[in-house]
C-alpha cells in the first residue's frame, strides 16, 4: 500500500500533481493547506486561530496540523493509501506522522520532492495570485516569506527522508503531464511490500 509525501516549496506544483496521482493510485489526498483554508472559510475556531499566521506566510503550530491529520487518518481506516501534500513541514511533524502511521500499520513509502527554482516559483504564485483569492498569494512580500520559511524550516526534511532512504528528487519544471509522468515512473518502481504499506 502506498503512502506518499509530495514535497516541495510553495508553487512547486504539489496540489496540481496530487490531483492526478490521487486518482491514478486511488489515494486519499490530504493537503493541510486546503484543510486549513476550509477551516478559515467555515469560520471555525481553528480557522480563526490560524488565519493571521497563514496570511503572513508563517507555519501554523505543529500540534494543530498533526491533530487535523490524525482526524483524517481516523476517519479513513479502509483507505488504500494516502497522499500527503504540504505535510509534514517540520521535523516534529515528520516524526509525528511516522508514529501515527505505525499506529495504523502503515509507513511512508516515499517522499517525492518537486524541484523548482525560486524565480519560477515566484512567477507561478504571482500569476495565480491574480485569480486564486488565497490570502497568502496576494502580496509579493508574503510569497517571498513563504519561500524563506520553506528553506529554513521545511527543507531540512530532505535530510530526514534521505536518512530513511525514502527521498527522491523530481524535476518540477516542464508541462504538468511531463511532471506527472516523472512522478509515476518513480512511484511505479516502489516495492509494495508489507513494510512500506
Ligand atoms: P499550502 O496550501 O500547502 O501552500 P504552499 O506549500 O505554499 O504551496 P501552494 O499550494 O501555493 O503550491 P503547490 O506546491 O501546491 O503548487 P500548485 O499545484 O498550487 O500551505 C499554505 C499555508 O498553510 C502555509 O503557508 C502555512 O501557513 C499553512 N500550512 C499548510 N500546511 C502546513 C503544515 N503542515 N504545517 C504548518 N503550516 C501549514 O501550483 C502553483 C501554481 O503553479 C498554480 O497556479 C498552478 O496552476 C501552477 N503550476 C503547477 N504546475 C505547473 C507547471 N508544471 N508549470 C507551470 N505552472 C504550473
Ligand atoms: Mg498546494
Amino acid at each position: 500500500m502506498l503512502n506518499l509525501v509530495l514535497f516541495g516549496p510553495p508553487g512547486a506544483g504539489k496540489g496540481t500533481q496530487a490531483t492526478y496521482l490521487a486518482k491514478a493510485y486511488q489515494l486519499i489526498h490530504l493537503s493541510t493547506g486546503e484543510i486549513l483554508r476550509e477551516q478559515i472559510a467555515a469560520g471555525t475556531e481553528i480557522g480563526l486561530l490560524v488565519k493571521d499566521t497563514i496570511q503572513r506566510g508563517e507555519l501554523v503550530p505543529d500540534a494543530t496540523v498533526i491533530d487535523l491529520i490524525q482526524d483524517k487518518l481516523d476517519k479513513n481506516p479502509e483507505a488504500k493509501g494516502f497522499l500527503f501534500d504540504g505535510f509534514p513541514r517540520t521535523v516534529p511533524q515528520a516524526e509525528a506522522l511516522d508514529v501515527l502511521l505505525v499506529h495504523y500499520g502503515r509507513s511512508v513509502s516515499a517522499m517525492l520532492s518537486l524541484e523548482v527554482e525560486k524565480k519560477e516559483l515566484m512567477a507561478r504564485l504571482m500569476s495565480r495570485g491574480t485569480t486564486s483569492g488565497r490570502i497568502d498569494d496576494a502580496d509579493l512580500a508574503v510569497i517571498e516569506n513563504r519561500i524563506q520559511v520553506y528553506n529554513d524550516k521545511t527543507a531540512p526534511l530532505i535530510q530526514y527522508y534521505s536518512k530513511a532512504g525514502k527521498y527522491e528528487a523530481i524535476n518540477g519544471v516542464g508541462t504538468v503531464q511531463e511532471i506527472t509522468d516523472r512522478l509515476r515512473f518513480y512511484i511505479d518502481k516502489l516495492p509494495l511490500n508489507k513494510k512500506s504499506r
